[in-house]
Parts: structure tokens; C-alpha cells; sequence
């Protein structure tokens, strides 16, 4: 497959993976994914950033060969996840002068996951760069979009900006450049909330600073590149936002319909009032959606039918789950069903420390909702409505 030119004598070199369907055996992949591998030649060295996934290696091996890479003095790595360093043993070993540009966490992690020598890299830090000859490569340190060992590449005379995983998404092109379509909003999300979100403050902070280097593309790991940088921007400012939206997630599982009566009644009472929101079936629908939803909504309202005197595991997944993304929300609460007893909210707000929640009444119905249960879920549906009123969320 001939490389793609982006820029003088800078070159799309990653691949495609349409056949992915779920990343970190935890994500599901709507679509499928991308491994994004660049070579930039400079008048005397020649460099890649961040390498391919391991199954891949031999494709992206071959693809170098077909577009006539005879040398690489420098493989950056901007982060040491294996989807991007898989082929850094094997293009060491077919590049025998060639060393691999980190910083030093990146490093530690790449000798230990690689089993890479020490003599066989460069250490960068923050603000160092190294020349290839008319093209800078300059190094920025971005710990935390998503691990300590993250760091960014700016091309300085072309201002290019490499930034890894940071503004990816899980989302096969065609045509490099992304195009501001729901497909790729959607998909910049979904991987915004499921990557991303955990480190909402520094997603603020790192924007904040692309936007100040102004790059004029921005290149991710994954996914389609940015040559309107503000695209992207703007949705990561939204999305890692203090400020949620006048909505509310309500998973639940439910066993015998119970909760799922109650789920949908909440729904509609809160609809009433102009209040959003959105039910998800945890069985049927899958995390990545929920994961979304968690982006913008205001309050989360989990349902669960008991199992075994406890929450039953699905839910208490999704309260595992979005306690580890650590979503805005400012509300929760609780609806569920039980047969013959035992602790439901208890054990669930237990497992939710993350979040920086206050707690609305919860409504506990043994079996079938009666009328008196849904006068709770009138109070419930009200409370929220005043909340989110009192908080100037609308
Ligand atoms: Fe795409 Fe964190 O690896």
C-alpha cells in the first residue's frame, strides 16, 4: 500500500482494523479501529512516530519495504501502550542504528513490556528536541491523556502535532482527514468517555494547551486526522466541561419487569417536566453507550433487580464501571425491585467514591410497582427536577 503524503515529505504510514471488535477486551468497537503510524523524512534523518499493534507487524513491516524505507534513525513513542510500540522490537531489529526517542517513564514501560535494551534509546523531557534536518521534532510532556508515560511530538517547521490517544477515536478512514459528520462525533466520544473522561482535568488542561500551540493538523494514534484542529478541540471542551446536562442516565437491569416499569415511568415523569432522559437496558444495550451518556448527564439514576440478597452483577458493573470513569455528574439515585429482601443501596452507593455525588431518595419496591410506588417516583422525578433547577443545570 503506497504511504500517503500529508505534508512535504511527511507520510501516513499507519493501518486500518476493521475487524476489531472489542479493545483492551473491556471496549466494544462499533466500527473497528486504526493503529496511526507517521514517517517524516528530514534532509538527513528519518523518523516514526509511535509504531503498530502486534498482529499487524507484519503488514506494517511489509508496507515500508513497498514504499522503499530504507533506513530509520528515530522511533518516537509518545506513549507506551503496546497498540502503538508492538513493532518497536522489529523495527529495531531491521533498523539496526535506529533508536527509540521516549521519556523516561515511557521508556521503563517500553524495556519492560518489550524487553528493549537500554543502550537502544534516546531520553527525552519536556522541551527537548532533536533536528532531522529541517524538520524539529520537539517533545512536550502530557501525563495522564491516558497514562503517566504520555507525551506529545510537535513538528515545528511543518506544526504538526502528534498527540497519541489524546483527541482519537476508534474509527477506520478512508480519507485521512476527519469531516465534522455524527459518525465521528460519535465516535470521538464514545472513546472520549471510555478513555478519556477518568482524566476530565487534564483533557481541559491539554487542550487548553494545543489550542495555545495552534498546531495546523492535529494526528492522533487513532482514528481520522484533524487538519481543522478546532473541530476536535471544541468537543473536548464541551465534553470535559464542568457543567453537565439537564439530563438523566437511567440503567437498569431488571429481571421480571419490575424495574423496568419503574425505569420507564421515571423517564416519562421527568420528560414531563422538560427534564432528558434516557433509559439503557444494561443486558440488551452494552457499557459504550452508557459510557456516552455518562459525558452529559447530570444525574445518574441506577436500577436493579436483587440477586442473592445483593445488586444484581450487571449493575453493580455499571456502578464499577462509570465509579471508575468518573463522569460529572452532580445527582444519583437509586430504583429497584427485590424478592425476599436484602441490600440494594447500600452496596451500590458503597462501590460509587468517585463520584462527587449528592444522593436523591431512593425507591426499593418488593415485587411490582404499586400506585404507591409511583408516588415515590413523582417525588423522585421532582427532586431531580428541583436539583437540577437549584444548581442552574437547564
Ligand atoms: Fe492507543 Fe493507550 O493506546
Amino acid at each position: 500500500m503506497k504511504f500517503r503524503e500529508i505534508k512535504n515529505n511527511i507520510y501516513y504510514c499507519g493501518l486500518n482494523d476493521v475487524d476489531r471488535v472489542i479493545f483492551d477486551e473491556l471496549i466494544p468497537l462499533e466500527h473497528g479501529t486504526t493503529y496511526n503510524s507517521y514517517l517524516i523524512k528530514g534532509a538527513e534523518k528519518t523518523a516514526i512516530i509511535d509504531t503498530m499493534y502486534p498482529p499487524f507487524i507484519e503488514k506494517y513491516l511489509n508496507n515500508l519495504d513497498e514504499n522503499d524505507v530504507k533506513n530509520v534513525d528515530y522511533i518516537i513513542a509518545n506513549h507506551g501502550e503496546q497498540d502503538h510500540t508492538g513493532a518497536i522490537p522489529a523495527l529495531l531489529e531491521k533498523f539496526s542504528n535506529a533508536k527509540v526517542v521516549t521519556n523516561a517513564t515511557c521508556k521503563s514501560n517500553i524495556k519492560e513490556m518489550l524487553l528493549v535494551d537500554e543502550e537502544k534509546f534516546i531520553t527525552v523531557k519536556d522541551g527537548d528536541t532533536i533536528n532531522l534536518g529541517g524538520k524539529t521534532l520537539k517533545f512536550i510532556s502530557a501525563p495522564g491523556v491516558h497514562w503517566p508515560d504520555t507525551m506529545f511530538t510537535h513538528l515545528i517547521e511543518d506544526n504538526l502535532l502528534f498527540t497519541c490517544d489524546f483527541l482519537g477515536a476508534h474509527l477506520p478512514f478512508d480519507d485521512l482527514y476527519s469531516e465534522n459528520d455524527e459518525k465521528l462525533v460519535e465516535s470521538a466520544k464514545r472513546y472520549y468517555a471510555e478513555i478519556m473522561m477518568p482524566f476530565r482535568m487534564l483533557c481541559k488542561k491539554y487542550a487548553d494547551l494545543v489550542e495555545t500551540i495552534s498546531p495546523d493538523m492535529v494526528l492522533p494514534s487513532h482514528g481520522p486526522l484533524h487538519n481543522k484542529p478546532e473541530f476536535i478541540l471544541n468537543l473536548y471542551k464541551e465534553w470535559s466541561s464542568d457543567t453537565p446536562k439537564n439530563m438523566v442516565l437511567i440503567p437498569y437491569v431488571s429481571m421480571y419487569k419490575s424495574v423496568e416499569e419503574m425505569a420507564f415511568y421515571l423517564k416519562k415523569k421527568l420528560e414531563s417536566k422538560g427534564v432528558n432522559a434516557v433509559c439503557y437496558d444494561v443486558i440488551e444495550d452494552g457499557l459504550g453507550d452508557i459510557a456516552m451518556c455518562l459525558v452529559d448527564a447530570a444525574t445518574i439514576v441506577l436500577g436493579a433487580s436483587m440477586v442473592l440478597a445483593s445488586p444484581h452483577p450487571a449493575a453493580a458493573n455499571v456502578a464499577y464501571i462509570a465509579n471508575l470513569l468518573k463522569p460529572k455528574a452532580k445527582f444519583a439515585s437509586f430504583i429497584g425491585s427485590y424478592g425476599w429482601g436484602g441490600n440494594l443501596f447500600d452496596k451500590l452507593s458503597d462501590m460509587l467514591p468517585n463520584l462527587k455525588v449528592q444522593i436523591i431518595e431512593p425507591v426499593l419496591v418488593k415485587g411490582k410497582p404499586t400506585n404507591a410506588s409511583f408516588e415515590l417516583l413523582d417525588k423522585m422525578a421532582e427532586s431531580i427536577y428541583e436539583a437540577h433547577k437549584e444548581a442552574g443545570i437547564n
